[in-house]
């Protein structure tokens, strides 16, 4: 292998620094019409009325679509999908008709002139753990291919031996409850569909996508259409973070306005509509438990999540699953519950579970090692498992005791200091880092050569992470040849089917495609067909990505303002394809894990159901002023088992536990113990 493993620039990077990258919104259509969608203003209920006489009337006005024209659809049971299908309201912000008209500032305001009545019932927007009319998630499926209680396809509880009557032997026990707040994913590029019917079959969607053949799949369902006649587009995606995954109700409505006009259409959601109708990161709290000898062997864990979710679509995220394979202990519990609330549907946002989950256990395991009398580096060695702690079956590689040890001699964290300089009271904390590495079914790549260059098509995705230059050499790897001969060609349906950018998958389930098609190709065989299932061995090994997180902060002892002026990563992430990509992967997970950590938190009013701050004057994410020193490293390592190049994924571990690791160096700071995010000021003075 010659260039995998190499730091090449983006190859998309030139086309990207000169603004020649075409995103969803730039794609060009024949004399396109402009879509402005109206929004509920209740949380719960039905529309009584739509008066749209002055909205048709006014300049430019093509249509007034509302649930009472809508086209019928084949309906998923998914209201974000099945959009205006009734006449029910099931949150605040969701989408309950649209103008179109000739210009975007017709449509915005003619958008404006819509009367609507309605028939409000009492909703329930309270997210409280305490509540006693939780509901266990029976059935949350995401992803067609993962149907289970969770939306990752996992059981809902787990148990294994007695946990409460080791928590009541155990010489040292904490137990306390953590709780992270909502998160909006914002990636930089809003979510537009530009949309042509090229007749009454045959549909092409340029939208910035996660996963253009999901999408194909999803589109061609609801408007009862044979995949192949939808085209979905998305040559560049900028950022998606989970909320690109789904078309939700925008590219739907967008589709159907566009049929129902016989006009192409071009519709982009504004920063303000994209946090009620893309998902969000759930709400979540995690009660803690934890047992251990005097010696600090854990004997109990116990981790009962209770989150937030929907009454317009079940959506449960995976909290505790993490707690299931982190630490040793013969007496285990995992338990998720949901408050079913008049809300947005949740959904996947980087690192779901995980993200929230970890902040709870790293928090806990940080509490349990001062307990303890233990160094929280060495507590957690000590508490290594060899083989999964419940499915019994051996990893696939881990790491994660060479992460802690390598991240703890490179930030020195044997001579960390707890210090006072003028206000400022400096600490450092540490906190573990996991994310699982899947591999999903449903790809195939086609190669083919012309005129001595070797063309690789597979219907994958670029979010902004490195797919177009990673793929490229791993085909180039594959076949043999020099990277400068390839030409990769990615983002669009029509192209051999490739599985969604989620979950840190794609390099591992688009990448072993290319291998086998690679193969074929070099056996003078027929590539392109051969649609591959997941990794086989995936029933023989557990396979994540593991990481160690190092960090200082100096909290302001007289405002309690948090810095972070340095954050250190060392992560086992498997055979690292291109240094460079991955680094700035990594980078930027860490930074959106301190987003998280200090800035990032929705708020909910209520009293009306609804999102109080949804735009960027109210929704705090990290600038480059609250970013100090990040570097991120990884442990040499390549997975026998997860694919043939080695690696195991990268999106996502970056992110998770950072929010712990500043948590747990706020403590050491300052003595006071935040377990709630965002870790602000009001809860340090
Ligand atoms: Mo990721 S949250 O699986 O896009």
């Amino acid at each position: 292998m010659t260039a995998i493993g190499k730091p090449v620039s983006r190859i998309d990077g030139p086309l990207k620094v000169r603004g020649a990258a075409t995103y969803a919104f730039e794609q060009q259509v024949t004399n396109p019409a402009h879509l402005f969608p109206l929004l509920s203003t209740i949380a719960a209920g039905r529309i009584a009325q739509i008066d749209a006489e002055q909205a048709l009337a006014a300049p430019g006005v093509l249509a007034v679509i509302t649930h009472e024209n809508a086209l019928k659809l084949n309906a998923t049971g998914d209201p974000q999908l099945d959009v205006l299908q009734t006449d029910e309201v099931g949150w605040y912000g969701q989408f309950i008709g649209a103008v179109l008209a000739d210009t975007p500032e017709n449509a915005r305001y003619a958008a404006g002139l819509v009367q609507v009545h309605y028939e409000p019932r009492t909703h329930d927007a309270e997210m409280r753990a305490d509540r006693q009319d939780v509901v266990k998630p029976y059935h949350a499926a995401l992803f067609g291919e993962m149907p289970g209680e969770l939306q990752n396809g996992m059981p809902a509880d787990s148990s294994f031996g007695d946990v409460d009557a080791a928590l009541e032997a155990a010489a040292i026990r904490i137990d306390h409850t953590y709780s992270t707040p909502i998160n909006h994913h914002n990636p930089l590029e809003p979510h537009a569909a530009v949309v042509e019917w090229a007749d009454d079959e045959h549909v092409t969607v340029y939208m910035g996508s996660q996963g253009v053949s999901m999408n194909q799949q999803i589109i061609a369902a609801l408007f009862g259409l044979e995949p192949p006649n939808v085209r979905v587009v998305s040559p560049h995606t900028g950022g998606g973070f989970g909320s690109k995954i789904r078309p939700h109700s925008y590219a739907t409505l967008a589709v159907m306005a566009s049929k129902i006009s016989g006009r192409s259409v071009k519709f982009a959601l504004t920063r303000q509509q994209m946090f009620s109708v893309i998902g969000y990161r759930t709400p979540t709290s995690s009660r803690i438990q934890l047992g251990a000898t005097a010696d600090g062997k854990l004997t109990a864990i116990a981790h009962d999540v209770v989150e937030g979710s929907s009454n317009a679509y079940m959506y449960a995220e995976q909290i505790g699953v993490c707690t299931r394979l982190m630490y040793a202990a013969p007496n285990r519990r995992t338990t998720h519950r949901l408050v079913m609330l008049d809300m947005p549907v949740p959904t996947i946002m980087r690192a779901p579970g995980e993200s929230q989950g970890m902040f709870a256990l790293e928090s806990a395991i940080d509490e349990m090692a001062e307990a303890c009398g233990m160094d929280p580096v060495e507590f957690r060695i000590l508490n290594e498992p060899g083989l999964h702690p419940e499915s019994g079956l051996p990893f696939s590689s881990r790491k994660l005791k060479e992460c802690l040890v390598e991240g703890a001699r490179r930030f020195d964290w044997a001579n960390r200091s707890r210090r006072r300089e003028g206000a400022w009271l400096y600490g450092s904390g540490v906190a573990s880092a996991t994310y699982p590495a899947p591999r999903f079914p449903g790809n195939a790549a086609r190669i083919t050569k012309v005129d001595g260059r070797y063309c690789v098509q597979i219907a994958a995705v670029d979010i902004g992470t490195g797919t177009w230059t990673a793929l490229s050499q791993i085909a180039a790897d594959a076949l043999g040849v020099d990277m400068s001969l390839v030409d990769l060609e990615i983002g669009d349906s029509a192209l051999p089917v490739g599985s969604t950018a989620g979950f840190s998958s794609g390099l591992n389930s688009w990448g072993t495609a290319v291998m086998e098609a690679a193969k074929l190709f070099k056996d003078g065989k027929e590539t392109g067909t051969q649609v591959l299932g997941g990794n086989p061995k995936a029933e023989q090994y557990e396979m994540n990505t593991f990481g160690a997180h190092f960090v200082e902060v100096r909290v302001n002892s007289e405002t309690g303002e948090v810095r972070v002026p340095r954050m250190l990563g060392v992560f086992d992430a498997g055979k690292v394809i291109n240094p460079k990509t991955a680094r700035s992967q990594l980078v930027g997970g860490m930074t959106q894990g301190l987003s998280q950590a200090l800035h990032e938190a929705t708020v909910v009013d209520s009293r009306y159901g609804q999102f109080v701050n949804r735009d960027f004057a109210g929704y705090h994410i990290a600038a480059n002023a609250d970013v100090g020193s990040v570097e991120a490293y990884w442990v040499d390592s390549s997975d026998e088992h997860t694919n043939e190049m080695g690696s195991k994924g990268i999106g996502e571990i970056g992110i998770v536990g950072v929010t712990a690791a500043i948590a747990n160096a706020v403590y050491h700071a300052t003595g006071v113990r935040v377990r709630d995010l965002p870790i602000t000021l009001d809860k340090i003075l």
